[in-house]
């Protein structure tokens, strides 16, 4: 009999197709984040658990007595909303979907670097309300990249591939922060080991922090206040790796220029305080957001699936 795969979200066709080859599979139809409850009976009567970023999968469920679930296959790269901890004691095996979404996300942090640098959303708000008197030479400028030093905090693929891309397209200078050197860049670029030094030298910082617990306001408001009121910061990671009131409070007293930010704490209520900003570009956590990544991700993830269920090595076990 084939294993019983439950899916908590809406999936790309191509994936469910898959899915339904291997599976006996029932799909989220209504695409409404499952309550605990239902997480609950998921884990109870399924073999194995498609889920993401939406689900909360907590130490009670994987403790649960008549718990029958053996994978759970994540939709995405981050998993601070699974704990991995108890997964592991409790012999869940979680996996996720690193490297497919490399470049949709970059593709993000590029838009934010670009958006927030010449105050995209203030320019096309002042046109939409008809309050554009015309072309000047002294309005709504911006300032340039090129040459600027862009300072990354976290260094993994989607870090490397962001400053790759700043130095490469954009001729930014770029530092980043790590406890080591990174040794395979095929780019200049200089490491910091003071996080304080970077934010202070950078004229954006763009944070690819991973989602662990221990990264949680790890961009403190006296970190914050390290950074330039002339730089901008960028946030393609997770929201509650700032402290995300004092960075409204900063950007609202322009005591930093601008920030892209494309994750929240407490999605997706972003507070009215931050959407009223100018000096912001805010999208709702669409760094994976193309039809192709997300179908490449998905797909990941039943790849997973099949391999744990014909007892095969699984590609991205945490
Ligand atoms: C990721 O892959 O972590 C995205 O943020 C969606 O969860």
């Amino acid at each position: 009999m084939k294993p019983k795969v439950i899916v908590t979200r809406d999936i790309p066709d191509e994936v469910e197709l898959k899915l339904k080859e291997y599976f006996q599979v029932s799909f989220n139809r209504e695409d409404k984040v499952f309550s605990n409850d239902i997480l609950r009976k998921a884990m109870e009567s399924a073999d194995g658990i498609v889920c993401t970023v939406t689900d909360s999968i907590t130490d009670e469920l994987l403790t649960l007595p008549n718990k029958k679930v053996k994978i759970i296959a994540n939709i995405g790269v981050g998993v601070d909303h699974i704990d991995l901890q108890s997964a592991k004691e409790n012999n869940v095996i979680i996996t996720n979907t690193p490297d497919v979404l490399t470049e949709s996300t970059v593709d993000v942090a590029t838009l934010l670097l670009l958006s927030v640098t010449r105050n995209a959303f203030l320019v096309e708000k002042m046109l939409r309300q008809d309050e554009w008197k015309g072309f000047s030479l002294t309005e709504n400028l911006g300032v340039d990249v090129r040459g600027k030093i862009l300072g990354i905090v976290g260094m993994g693929r989607i870090g490397k591939s962001f400053a790759k891309r700043a130095h490469e397209i954009f001729g930014m200078k770029v530092l980043y922060y790590n406890r080591s050197p990174v040794k395979d860049l095929t780019f200049e670029a200089s490491v910091r080991f003071d996080l304080d030094a970077l934010l202070e030298e950078s004229d954006v910082i763009s944070l690819h922090l991973s989602s662990d617990k221990g990264n949680k306001n790890f961009i403190s408001k006296s970190r914050l206040k390290k950074i330039r009121p002339s730089s901008f910061l960028i946030n393609t990671s997770r929201g509650d790796v700032i402290d995300q009131m004092a960075l409204t409070d900063m950007l609202a007293k322009k005591k930093l220029a601008g920030a892209g930010l494309d994750v929240f704490i407490n999605e997706p209520n972003v507070p009215p305080e931050l959407r009223q900003l100018t000096n912001t570009t805010l999208y709702p956590h669409i760094g994976s957001a193309t039809h192709e990544t997300r179908t490449k991700m998905g797909m990941l993830a039943v790849e997973n699936l099949i391999a744990f269920f014909n007892k095969k090595q699984v590609i991205n076990e945490l």
